[in-house]
C-alpha cells in the first residue's frame, strides 16, 4: 500500500473515532466557526502551511486540467458557503483542494437568518442549511482580497443581499452588480448564485425574464473572469431550458449543478426529525444534482463547462459526476462527514478509477456515460 493511502487511513481513523464524535455533539455552526478560526490560524505562516500540506496534500499530473484558461491541479474544489468571508484562502491549497470558491458575497453586508440555521441529518448523511447568505459584504471582502495572489484558482460567488428591498427585481439586479463590480479583478472565475433556497423573495432569477435583466447589467461590467451560474436542483425542465437560452446569449461560460435542494418529498431523507426550513446538502441532494449535470450536459451541446456539486463523499461519487458530464467537482458535506483527508482520498481514488477505465486524463472521461446514453436513445 502506498504512503499516501496509509497516511489517509490514519487521519481518517483519528477523525472518525476522536474528533467527529465530539464535534457532532456540538452545535454545527459553533463547530464551523471554530474550524474557520483554526484554518485561518494555520494559513498564517509558510511553516504551518507546509505542515498541513504534508498531512493532506496529494498531486498527480493526470488530474491536471486547463479550463477556460485556468490551470487546475486537480478537479476537487471547495463549494461556496464554507468560506463565506474568504478567511481560508491561504490554507485551502494545503488541504489538497484544486480550487476554492468563497461567498456567497452580497452587495451589502448581511447577517443572514436568525439562529439556529445549520443542522446535521446523520442518518441521511446530510446538512440542513438556513444561513440566508450571511457575509461581510462585497466592500469588506473585496478590500481584504485586493492585490492578493492565490496558490489555486479562486472563485468569487455573488448573490443579492438577503433583505426585503432586494425582492424588487431592479434593486436585486443592482445589488448583484455591485458585488460583481467590486470583485471584477479578484480571483479567477465568478459564480452568479441564483439558487439560494433561504432568502427573502425566493429565487426570482431562476425565471428567464428576470435572469435576462440580470445579465444585461452584468455584461456591462468589465472583467476577464469567466462566469458560472449556480443552478437549483429543484428546477423544472422548462425552467432549465429558459435559463440555458438566456445564458447562451450572455457572458456565461458554465453552470454549477447544483445548490441545496429545498424539497421535502425526497426519499433520501431518512431522519425522523427534519427542521421545517432550510435546504439539504449531502446525500439528499446527490441524485438530483447528478440528474441536473446529465441534463445540462445533454442540452448545452458542449457549449458550457459543468461543475458537479452535491453529495460527493468518495472518489466514486466524484467520478460518477465526471462521467455524466462534469469537468470539475465541488463539495462541503462530504468533507464534514468524512474528514479533511477526504479531498486527497478523492483525488487519489480518481487516478485509480481513470486507470481502471483506460483513461489518461479527466477530459477523456467527461460525459462518457451520458454520451453512451445519448447514442442508445
Ligand atoms: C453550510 C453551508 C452553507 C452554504 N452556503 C452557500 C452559499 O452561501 N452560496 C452558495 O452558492 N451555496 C451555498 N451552499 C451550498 C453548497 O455550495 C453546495 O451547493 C451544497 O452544499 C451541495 O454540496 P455538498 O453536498 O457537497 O454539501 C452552502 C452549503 C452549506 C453546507
Amino acid at each position: 500500500m502506498n504512503r499516501i493511502i496509509i497516511r489517509n487511513k490514519v487521519i481518517k481513523f483519528f477523525y472518525q473515532n476522536l474528533l467527529k464524535p465530539v464535534y457532532f455533539l456540538m452545535d454545527p455552526e459553533l463547530v464551523h466557526d471554530r474550524m474557520l478560526a483554526f484554518g485561518r490560524f494555520l494559513g498564517r505562516t509558510s511553516m504551518l502551511r507546509s505542515l498541513v500540506s504534508a498531512f493532506f496534500g496529494y498531486s498527480n499530473p493526470q488530474l491536471e486540467q486547463e479550463i477556460l484558461g485556468i490551470k487546475f491541479k486537480n478537479p476537487v474544489g471547495l463549494a461556496a458557503g464554507f468560506d463565506k468571508n474568504a478567511m481560508l484562502v491561504d490554507i485551502l491549497p494545503s488541504v489538497g483542494f484544486g480550487f476554492m470558491e468563497v461567498g456567497s458575497i452580497t452587495g451589502e453586508p448581511c447577517q443572514g437568518n436568525p439562529k439556529p440555521r445549520l443542522w446535521r441529518l446523520k442518518q441521511s448523511k446530510s446538512l440542513v442549511v438556513y444561513y440566508g447568505l450571511s457575509n461581510y459584504g462585497s466592500e469588506a471582502i473585496s478590500a481584504k482580497l485586493a492585490g492578493k495572489t492565490f496558490d489555486i484558482p479562486l472563485g468569487t460567488n455573488v448573490a443579492k443581499t438577503n433583505i426585503k428591498a432586494t425582492d424588487d427585481i431592479a434593486v436585486g439586479v443592482a445589488d448583484y452588480a455591485k458585488a460583481f463590480k467590486k470583485l471584477a479583478v479578484i480571483g479567477d472565475y465568478f459564480t452568479v448564485n441564483i439558487s439560494c433556497p433561504n432568502t427573502s423573495g425566493g429565487e426570482p432569477f431562476l425565471e428567464a425574464e428576470n435572469l435576462e435583466k440580470l445579465f444585461v447589467e452584468l455584461d456591462k461590467i468589465e472583467t476577464k473572469k469567466p462566469v458560472f451560474v449556480k443552478l437549483s436542483p429543484d428546477i423544472s425542465d422548462i425552467e432549465l431550458d429558459g435559463i440555458i437560452q438566456v445564458c447562451k446569449n450572455h457572458r456565461v461560460h458554465g453552470f454549477i449543478c447544483s445548490n441545496l435542494t429545498k424539497r421535502r418529498d425526497n426519499s433520501k431523507i431518512l431522519d425522523r426529525a427534519v427542521p421545517p426550513k432550510g435546504g439539504f446538502g449531502g446525500k439528499i441532494v446527490e441524485e438530483l444534482a447528478n440528474q441536473l449535470v446529465k441534463k445540462v450536459y445533454q442540452k448545452s451541446e458542449g457549449r458550457f463547462v459543468i461543475i458537479g456539486c452535491g453529495g460527493v463523499f468518495t472518489a466514486e461519487d466524484a467520478y460518477k459526476k465526471i462521467k455524466l458530464g462534469a469537468n470539475l467537482i465541488q463539495l462541503i458535506t462530504g468533507m464534514i462527514y468524512g474528514g479533511p483527508q477526504t479531498i486527497s482520498e478523492i483525488n487519489q481514488g480518481l487516478v485509480e478509477l481513470l486507470k481502471k477505465d483506460g483513461y489518461k486524463s479527466i477530459p477523456e472521461a467527461v460525459g462518457v456515460e451520458n454520451r453512451v446514453l445519448q447514442k442508445v436513445a
